[in-house]
């Protein structure tokens, strides 16, 4: 079973492959991307005591010279000091233009080493190969790349769009179920922003999409996902205008982050509470039935997801929403839903109603 998605970006299109076993083909199918001579592979501790080994022998046996750097895993990871620290093993590793970065890991590894790549030698190729579902239907698809600042998440970064993603659907089965869920929270997001009929699969499918037990679905499903970021992303690659619509439930999903601590809520969490608020609003404020703003809640419930952050006071979220990188002059953008699949991007929300609804969470 694969399942095979184009981003196409003109010169810089690329394939996803999504099947189960497909680690130990990474090897050949860098050789298909055209790429060449030595890599650094990078992944955090939990990833690379489970895949680096599978990962470095089938680059190896492909004639890859791959060096291995394995770094500590969470969010903090995805700071200056580890892409300080990723360049150095760069230079180590003798990589030159000719080089390559793989991400192997989840979004924080992605992002990071993504990053790395993006501005080593300024700019030489990566390859993403994600292990969490989150970074198989989101981050590892359409090339946003970057770390965090102490000030904010993702305020450093540059668009780079790898050379091929490879997700292996098999890996999923040693991801923690938290982060598990986590990721569902993104793959809700397409259905709300995109697909209503995927929504409504989703509705009728999520229990078996909840303990993982028919990769059949999970491989259509992240298919899905793809499909609609690919196709997004393939209309608007650098957020000019209609790739913002990604971002539904993470304008407060960031903040909610930032307020309570880097870790607390993970950030599929975060963003399943940041869209029951962008669904309440868009109730009051963009014409969404309140019943489809249930079904949109109820769908986090049913996956166990969060749906509120009673830690986190009004004050100190709008404070975090007044430094989101999509802030201008101090009022957040929202992307707001007239129905489940249909969304606007850039809107502004008044104040009192920004906190009527964060209060009524
Ligand atoms: N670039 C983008 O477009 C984009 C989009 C969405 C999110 N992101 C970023 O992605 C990050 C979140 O990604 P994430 O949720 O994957 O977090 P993560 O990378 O921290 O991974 C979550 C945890 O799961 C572990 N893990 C990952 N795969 C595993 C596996 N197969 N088996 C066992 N353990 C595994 C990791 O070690 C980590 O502890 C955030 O930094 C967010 O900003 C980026």
């Amino acid at each position: 079973m694969l399942y095979d998605v184009t981003v196409n970006l003109g010169e810089r299109s690329y394939g996803i492959h999504i099947g189960a076993e497909l680690l130990e083909e990474l090897g050949e199918r860098c050789v298909s991307a055209g790429l060449k001579g030595k890599c650094l592979v990078v992944t955090d501790a939990n990833v690379g005591s489970l895949y680096a080994a599978t990962a470095m022998e089938s680059l190896g046996k492909a004639g890859f010279k791959a060096t291995l750097a394995t770094i500590p895993a969470g969010e903090q990871t995805k700071c200056g000091d580890q892409l300080f620290a990723l360049y150095s093993r760069c230079i180590e590793a003798g990589l030159d233009r000719k080089g390559f970065v793989v991400a192997l890991g989840g979004g924080v590894i992605g992002d990071l080493a993504g990053y790395v790549a993006a501005s080593y030698l300024r700019g030489i190729p990566f390859v993403q190969v994600p292990t969490s579902l989150l970074a198989m239907v989101d981050s590892s698809v359409g090339g946003k790349t970057g770390i965090n600042l102490p000030e904010g998440k993702n305020l450093v970064g540059a668009f780079h769009q790898p050379e091929l993603v490879l997700a292996d659907l098999q890996t999923l089965e040693t991801l923690p179920v938290r982060e598990y869920r986590a990721g569902l929270a993104e793959v809700v997001k397409y259905g709300i922003i995109y697909d209503a009929s995927f929504f409504e699969c989703l509705e009728g499918q999520w229990p078996a999409l909840a303990d993982r037990s028919d990769v059949g679905l999970l491989a259509r499903v992240v298919g899905r996902c793809c499909e609609i970021k690919a196709d997004v992303v393939g209309q608007d690659e650098r957020e000019g205008g209609l790739r913002a619509i990604l971002n539904f439930g993470h304008t407060v999903g960031h903040a909610i982050e930032k307020v309570a601590g880097y870790g607390e809520f993970v950030h599929g969490e975060a963003v399943a509470i940041g869209s029951v608020f962008a669904a309440r609003v868009s109730v009051e404020q963009s014409g969404l039935s309140q019943a489809e703003c249930d079904r949109i809640e109820k769908m986090f419930v049913d996956l166990a997801l969060p749906v509120r952050a009673p830690g986190c006071p009004w004050a100190d979220l709008r404070a975090a929403l007044a430094v989101d990188k999509k802030t201008i002059g101090g009022m957040p953008k929202f992307v707001l839903a007239s129905a489940i699949g249909l969304v606007s991007f850039g809107n502004d929300v008044p104040e009192a109603l920004m906190e009527q609804v964060w209060k009524s969470l």
